[in-house]
């Protein structure tokens, strides 16, 4: 492990915790309750291993389609799981962005994950971001109508990016995403144009250290060339 070279930003599509629970004849939730422990496993283990930036998947736009039972259990299980797991945050140094239109969460889950974010701002180990209704067109389209209000008439990249939720971020090394489906979904589409991509085939409940470690290897293993 020692001599790997360790990407600076790994980011994660966590897929599959419904078909974890479809497996074991159990609702759909079940699997959300395991995987939000895979992801508190999984950040552990990126701070321990000196990653500099995680960022995780962990609702997205289109997942405000799902049944309204659904989407109140991920709403609550999210900004419960966050603020259970703060303590251990701040006593590792994280800071958390949350990236998305947070805006469309009801108050009381909204001002729960602000608080957390607001409370870790002054800390400056590994940065977890954490996608929450996040789409990454509605990203692109957000930052151009901001600059649209700046009454620019012509853009540069760096025009954009000042403008993504998330800014002042490097761009992630490797996206990893889980349960054996080769798609972007709509993830960091600007962010990722050189990413290196790892698929895993289990699902993201079934994810765990040795599993990041085989990905972290297989990064190893290619040679970035950015179009050179
Ligand atoms: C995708 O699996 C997973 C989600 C939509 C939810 C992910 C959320 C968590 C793991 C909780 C994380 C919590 C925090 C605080 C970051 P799916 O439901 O699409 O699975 P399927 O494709 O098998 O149906």
């Amino acid at each position: 492990m020692s001599e790997l070279k360790l990407p600076r930003h790994i980011a994660i599509i966590m897929d599959g915790n419904g078909r974890w629970a479809k497996q074991r004849l159990l609702p759909r939730t079940a699997g959300h309750k395991v995987g939000l422990d895979t992801f508190v496993d999984i950040s552990d283990a990126c701070i321990e291993m000196g990653i500099e930036y995680l960022t995780v998947y962990a609702f997205s736009s289109e997942n405000w389609n799902r049944s309204s039972d659904e989407v109140g259990a991920l709403m609550e299980l999210m900004s419960k799981g966050i603020t259970k797991y703060e303590p251990e945050l701040v006593k590792r140094n994280v800071k958390l962005k949350l990236l998305g239109d947070i805006d469309r969460f009801e108050p009381k889950y909204r001002n729960a994950l602000l608080g957390v974010q607001e409370r870790l701002s002054k800390n400056d180990g590994m940065t977890l971001c954490i996608c929450l209704s996040y789409g990454g067109r509605q990203e692109l389209v957000h930052a151009f109508n901001e600059l649209i209000k700046e009454g620019k008439t012509e853009i540069t990249a760096e025009d954009v990016e000042r403008h993504l939720y998330s800014a002042g971020v490097p761009d992630p090394d490797l996206v990893i995403r889980t349960s054996g489906e080769y798609r972007i979904s709509n993830f960091l589409l600007w962010q990722s144009a050189y990413a290196e991509y790892y698929f895993a085939d289990v699902y993201w409940p079934d994810f765990n250290k040795d599993e990041l470690i085989k990905a972290i290897e297989s990064y190893n293993k290619r040679e970035r060339r950015y179009g050179r």
